[in-house]
C-alpha cells in the first residue's frame, strides 16, 4: 500500500467541540430578570456584576430577604514576591528572574527505564524503545518525596510523575505521520503518551538526575492494562471484546492536568480522549454525542493501524458485531475518568475511578482533609460551555485507613454559580430526589447511578449547571480551602450569554473564578468572586484595586497552583496565534498574592509551547516547571522551535528546573 502524508491537518489545538446544546439559561437571562424585578439594581449587567464582586453585595439574593454575604477572605500571604518582574518575549529559550537559574531535565526521549534506549535526535527511535523513555508533551507532574509515605519530607529525593497529554506527529516521526497509519507509528504515538514515574535525586553538585535502575521508575502508557472501578465497573456499557465483564481496559489518554492524593498516589485526568475515538453510527448512543465523538476518524487515524491489530481497531467504537463483547462500541466509555496510579508499587495497576465523573477532566484537586471528615475534590470539564463538580467522599477521612476506596463511593456535584455572589452544588445522584425530578421533567431516564456517571455532562445539564468559559486547573489555598479555577478563555461565548461569572463576551484571554465553601468544606452552597480578569495593559477587574500592567497581563491561564507559603501560580495556554501576534509574547507563568493581588511574571517559555505542571521540593528550593510541545506549528522540515537542544535540532517537551542562586525559596 502507498504511504502518503496525512491528508487532513491534525487537530491539537486542545479545542474540544463544543457539544453542549442544554438549554440551561445563561445568567445574562437570569440576571436580567432579577434586575426587572428589584428596582435598586440600576443600571447595566456590567454594572450589576461589578456589584457581585465587590464585598457582599446586599439585596440580591435568591429571596427577597437582604442578607449580606459573608465575605471571601484569605490569610495574609508572606512578603514573597521580591524579584523583578522579566518582561514579555518571544525568545526561543526559557527566560527567568534575574538571581535564578532554570535547566532543562526530562526531555521527550530521555530513557528513564527498560534498557534505557538513548534519544536519537532524529526520532528515529522505535516504539519499543519510547516506551522506555519519557513520553512527549509533558503536562501536570508532582513530586513525591521519597520518604512520603513514611511521614517524610526529602528535598534530595522522591518521585516526580508527570503526564504526556498529546503527541506532535510532524516532531516524533522522522518523515512525520502518513496515512493509513503503519501500525509502528501508531504503537509509538500510543507509547509516547500517558504518564512517567521517574526516581530522580539531587547529586552532591545540587543538579539532579534520574536514579538509573530503580525499581520504580515506569512508563504507564495508551496501552498499559487499567481496571475500571467504582460504580461503573462491570456496567453493560462498559462490556468490550477485550473485557466482557466490563471491568478492564487497555491505557489512558489525554492526561493533561493531574491531582495527588492525601495518601500519596498520583492522579491523572483524561482531558480530550473523545477525539480519539471514531463512531460511524447514526445516530450516536449519547455517551459518545455528548462527548463530541467524531463520526469518521479518529484525531490521530489510529483506528487504519496497518496491519490491523485488536489494540488498533478498538479506537472504531461504532456497531461492528451482534454484541458489545464482541466489538469496540464500549470502548469510549472506559475513557473520560481520573485514573488513580501508584507510584510507589511499579506493579500496581491504575484504576480508573468512576464514582468522579466522566467528562473531559482537566485535573483533579484536593480540599484540606481533616480527620473524621469526608473527602472533597474538585474537576473541572475543560470544553467551552462545560462545567466544575465537586467530590464528597461518604466515608469520612482517616489518615490511618486512607486510600482509593474513598474515591469509590461519594456524590457528585455539579456547580450553579449564582448572580448574587451565592452558589449552589447540586447533587448528580439518581436517588436524590430534585435530581430525579429534574431528569423525569426533561424526559431522560437513566438505568442507575453507573449510567448518570457515564452521562455526566448530561446529567449536569439536567441538574441546571453554569456554562463556564473553559474550566482548567483548580487550586485550594493551603489555609483558608478557598478554591481557585482558570477559565481559559471561550470566544464563543455572545453578549447575550454572558453571565456573572462568566462576564465577558467573546471571552479571547480568560479569567480566574473563586469560591469559599459557606460552613463545611462539603457543604452544598457557596460563596464565589472573581480573582481577576486576564488581558493585556490596563485591563481592570472590576470591584477590585487590579488593573494588569507590563509587569502582568497575559491571556488564556490554565495551569495554577498554590504554594506552601499561599502564592498562586499561574501558567498561560496561548494558541500559536495569539502568541505570535497578540501583545503578550510567549506562553508564562506569573505569580500572585492572593491578598494583594500582586502579580509578576516569573518565566517566559521558548516559542511555540504551553507552560503547564508545576511543583516544588517541600523546602521550597527546587521548582519544577513543564514546557509543553515548543514549536508545535512545526513541519517536518521546519520545526519553529530548536529547544532546548539548540542549533536545528528538533523542539523537545521537557520539564525545567528552577533554582535561586542564593539558595533561598522560589519566589522571594
Ligand atoms: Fe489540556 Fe485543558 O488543557
Ligand atoms: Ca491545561
Ligand atoms: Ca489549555
Amino acid at each position: 500500500m502507498t504511504l502518503s502524508t496525512l491528508p487532513v491537518q491534525i487537530d491539537n489545538s486542545g479545542l474540544e467541540p463544543i457539544s453542549n446544546t442544554s438549554a440551561n439559561p445563561s445568567f445574562g437571562e437570569v440576571l436580567e430578570q432579577r434586575m426587572a424585578r428589584r428596582s435598586f439594581l440600576k443600571g447595566s449587567l456590567a454594572a450589576a456584576v461589578s456589584g457581585i464582586m465587590g464585598v457582599g453585595l446586599t439585596g440580591c439574593n435568591s429571596s427577597d430577604t437582604a442578607e449580606p454575604l459573608p465575605p471571601v477572605s484569605v490569610i495574609p500571604a508572606p512578603a514573597f514576591l521580591g524579584f523583578a518582574a522579566i518582561a514579555a518575549n518571544r525568545l526561543d529559550g526559557i527566560t527567568v528572574p534575574a538571581g535564578y537559574s532554570a535547566k532543562p531535565f526530562l526531555a521527550w526521549g530521555t530513557p528513564i527505564t527498560g534498557t534505557y534506549p538513548a534519544f536519537l535526535a532524529d526520532a528515529s527511535n522505535t516504539a519499543a524503545e519510547q516506551a522506555m523513555q519519557m513520553g512527549m508533551n509533558h503536562d501536570g507532574m508532582h513530586f513525591f518525596p521519597i520518604d512520603v509515605r513514611s511521614g517524610g519530607n526529602s528535598s534530595s529525593e522522591g518521585l516526580l510523575v508527570m503526564n504526556h497529554e498529546y503527541v506532535e506527529p510532524n516532531v516524533l516521526h522522522p518523515q512525520g505521520p502518513v496515512l493509513p497509519r503503519p501500525a509502528e507509528q501508531v504503537a509509538k504515538e500510543l507509547a509516547a503518551h500517558g504518564v512517567s514515574v521517574v526516581h530522580i535525586e539531587k547529586a552532591a553538585n545540587g543538579d539532579w538526575r534520574v536514579v538509573s535502575n530503580s525499581p520504580l521508575n515506569r512508563r504507564i502508557t495508551g496501552e498499559t492494562p487499567m481496571e475500571l472501578a467504582g460504580p461503573v465497573r462491570g456496567h453493560a456499557k462498559v462490556v468490550t471484546k477485550y473485557s466482557p465483564d466490563g471491568s478492564r481496559t487497555r491505557g489512558t489518554l489525554n492526561n493533561c492536568a493531574h491531582g495527588y492524593t492525601p495518601w500519596g498516589t498520583y492522579l491523572t485526568a483524561e482531558e480530550n480522549w473523545a477525539g480519539y475515538f471514531m463512531n460511524s453510527d447514526s445516530p450516536q448512543v449519547r455517551e459518545h454525542r455528548r462527548y463530541g465523538v467524531g463520526s469518521s476518524n479518529g484525531r490521530y487515524f489510529w483506528e487504519t493501524a496497518t496491519p490491523a491489530a485488536d489494540r488498533y481497531q478498538r479506537f472504531n467504537a461504532s456497531t461492528l458485531a451482534a454484541s458489545a463483547a464482541e466489538d469496540y462500541r464500549n470502548e469510549p466509555n472506559t475513557f473520560g475518568w481520573i485514573v488513580e496510579i501508584d507510584p510507589f508499587n511499579p506493579d500496581s495497576v491504575p484504576q480508573k475511578r468512576t464514582a468522579l465523573g466522566r467528562f473531559a477532566h482537566e485535573g483533579i484537586v484536593f480540599a484540606k482533609v481533616t480527620e473524621g471528615e469526608p473527602l472533597v475534590a474538585y474537576s473541572g470539564d475543560d470544553a467551552r460551555d462545560e462545567y466544575i463538580y465537586k467530590y464528597v467522599s461518604k466515608q469520612p477521612y482517616f489518615r490511618n485507613t486512607a486510600g482509593g476506596h474513598l474515591l469509590n463511593d461519594g456524590t457528585l456535584y455539579v456547580a450553579r454559580f449564582n448572580a448574587d455572589g451565592s452558589g449552589d452544588w447540586l447533587a448528580l445522584d439518581i436517588n436524590n430526589p430534585e435530581f430525579a425530578a429534574k431528569a423525569a421533567l426533561a424526559g431522560v431516564s437513566f438505568s442507575d447511578q453507573a449510567d448518570v456517571l457515564l452521562n455526566t455532562r448530561l446529567a449536569a445539564d439536567i441538574a441546571g449547571a453554569t456554562k463556564m468559559d473553559r474550566p482548567e486547573w483548580g487550586a485550594v489555598h493551603p489555609e483558608t480551602s478557598e478554591v481557585y479555577f482558570t477559565l481559559t478563555n471561550n470566544t464563543n461565548r455572545t453578549a447575550a450569554q454572558v453571565d456573572a461569572a462568566n462576564p465577558r463576551a467573546n471571552n479571547a484571554t480568560g479569567h480566574i473564578i473563586r469560591w469559599k465553601e459557606r460552613g463545611t468544606l462539603a457543604s452544598s452552597q457557596f460563596n464565589w468572586d472573581i480573582f481577576l480578569l486576564a488581558g493585556d495593559v490596563g485591563t481592570a477587574t472590576p470591584g477590585t484595586n487590579l488593573v494588569l500592567t507590563a509587569e502582568n497581563h497575559h491571556a488564556s491561564p490554565d495551569g495554577l497552583w498554590f504554594d506552601d507559603n499561599g502564592l498562586l501560580w499561574i501558567q498561560t495556554d496561548m494558541s500559536g496565534s495569539q502568541q505570535s501576534s497578540g501583545p503578550y509574547g510567549n506562553n508564562a507563568m506569573l505569580v500572585a498574592d492572593p491578598v494583594s493581588r500582586q502579580i509578576k511574571r516569573f518565566l517566559v517559555g521558548p516559542t511555540d509551547c504551553e507552560v503547564t505542571g508545576v511543583i516544588m521540593t517541600p523546602d521550597q528550593r527546587t521548582m519544577f516547571v513543564n514546557i509543553q510541545h515548543p514549536g508545535d506549528r512545526s513541519s517536518v522540515t521546519n520545526f519553529t522551535s530548536n529547544w532546548p537542544d539548540g542549533g536545528n535540532s528538533r523542539p523537545r517537551s521537557a520539564t525545567v528546573i528552577i533554582t535561586k542562586d542564593d539558595g533561598g525559596m522560589i519566589g522571594t
